[in-house]
């Protein structure tokens, strides 16, 4: 695939920079590689459906995009993890919100050849970077307020939402899985906030949608 010549400049750190509103969700199982079934979303991909809903619900309004959002999906999955796909809402072109033709596109990102170096990017599509990052990498870079979002958390009220107002913030969210004891021990080093939106256990998109509109009432 041709690599779209976007802002060749920018590095990781400027790329989980980008936007105020910032969501990463860790797909444990997606595919890192273009092997992804479309006709198999929820099999053989690896929960792509998930990851795909989760990209609609970041990003798309009714009739435009959310331009003050990145989200970031940290692909753990076969063939070739970690690897990080961050789709910009102000950027990003080409990208329908239904889950495969999103998915698609995202397929054709994947085929692009990304260095095995830590921290290399590289652009593929208009407003889509891919990056070689785990989430130690991510956590480290990122500059701003990282808020986890767990069902056992602190319950995100409107007035809470309001004082994460002043800096750049990352929910971070998982996928079907819990975090590895692993990545909850890399997320105890830089210790954030967890956060619940109502106790009930819900999809991650479900929960992005909840973010989004605590964030709005909130003037943020
Ligand atoms: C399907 S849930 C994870 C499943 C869960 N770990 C389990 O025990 O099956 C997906 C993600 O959405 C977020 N999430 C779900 N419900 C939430 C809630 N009530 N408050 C905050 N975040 C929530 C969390 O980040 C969670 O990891």
């Amino acid at each position: 695939m041709r690599v779209h010549p976007e802002s060749t400049m920018l590095d990781l750190q400027e790329v989980l920079s980008t936007s105020s509103r910032n969501y990463l969700m860790i797909a444990h199982r997606a595919r890192s590689d273009d092997r992804i079934p479309l006709n198999d979303l929820c099999g053989a991909s690896g929960r792509w459906d998930g990851v795909s809903r989760a990209i609609t619900s970041a990003l798309f309004l009714s009739h435009s995009m959310r331009r003050d959002t990145t989200i970031h999906i940290l692909l753990l999955g076969p063939e070739d993890p970690p690897k990080l796909l961050s789709v910009n809402g102000e950027r990003v072109k080409y990208l329908n919100p239904d889950e495969r033709a999103g998915t698609a596109l995202m397929k054709k990102c994947l085929s692009c050849s990304l260095s095995q170096e830590r921290g290399a990017v590289v652009f593929p599509s208009p407003g889509i970077t891919l990056a070689r990052a785990g989430l130690e990498d991510i956590i480290e870079s990122f500059q701003g307020g990282l808020m986890e979002m767990d069902e056992k958390g602190i319950e995100l009220t409107p007035d809470l939402a309001g004082s994460l107002r002043g800096r750049p913030m990352m929910f971070i969210l998982s996928d079907d899985q819990n975090l590895t004891n692993e990545e909850a021990s890399i997320m105890e080093r830089r210790p954030g906030q967890r956060f619940r939106v109502g106790d009930k256990v819900l999809h991650t998109h479900m929960a992005i949608t909840i973010v989004h509109y605590l964030l709005d009432r909130a003037g943020i």
